[in-house]
């Protein structure tokens, strides 16, 4: 069984979010966006990602993604994710798109654990499979 992520590993998490949201490019929305990626697999590893926009807005990558995308690459298509942390600079609640739920939920683990700024932008934290329930999933092979 593996062990929960202790509360100092959440608060790194936290704030390595907080900190590649300022390398986010958002020209548009002026919406920065960081996310943080705690693997169980490699063990206690973190990658981040930052939204990254595109004059064709529909182009737009976001941070969620842009972490699993850098994960996927740098430690191969093994890695699992124990918890993810999701920062903005705008002081607003940003909860992970529906899209960006169902992209961490292909490298997830039943206790995948959610932080995220809430409203008045207070710590929030939540099962993914709870932010993402009757999720459409086909069996890995
Ligand atoms: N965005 C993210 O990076 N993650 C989300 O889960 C929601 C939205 C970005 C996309 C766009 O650049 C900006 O936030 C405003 O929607």
């Amino acid at each position: 069984m593996r062990s929960p992520p202790t509360a100092s590993q959440l608060a790194n998490l936290r704030e390595a979010a907080q900190t590649v949201a300022i390398n986010a490019y958002a020209p548009y929305s002026h919406f920065r966006v960081g996310a943080a990626l705690l693997l169980s697999a490699p063990p206690d590893t973190i990658v981040t990602g930052c939204n990254v926009e595109n004059a064709s807005f529909r182009l737009t990558t976001c941070a969620e993604q842009a972490a699993v995308a850098r994960a996927v690459a740098q430690h191969g298509s093994g890695i699992r994710i124990l918890a993810v942390a999701i920062a903005n600079l705008n002081d607003s609640a940003s909860q992970p798109c529906g899209a960006c739920r169902q992209t961490l939920l292909e490298f997830s683990l039943p206790e995948t654990l959610v932080l995220y700024p809430g409203a008045r932008s207070q710590p929030e934290q939540q099962l993914l499979s709870d932010l993402l329930p009757a999720s459409f999933a086909l069996t890995r092979s």
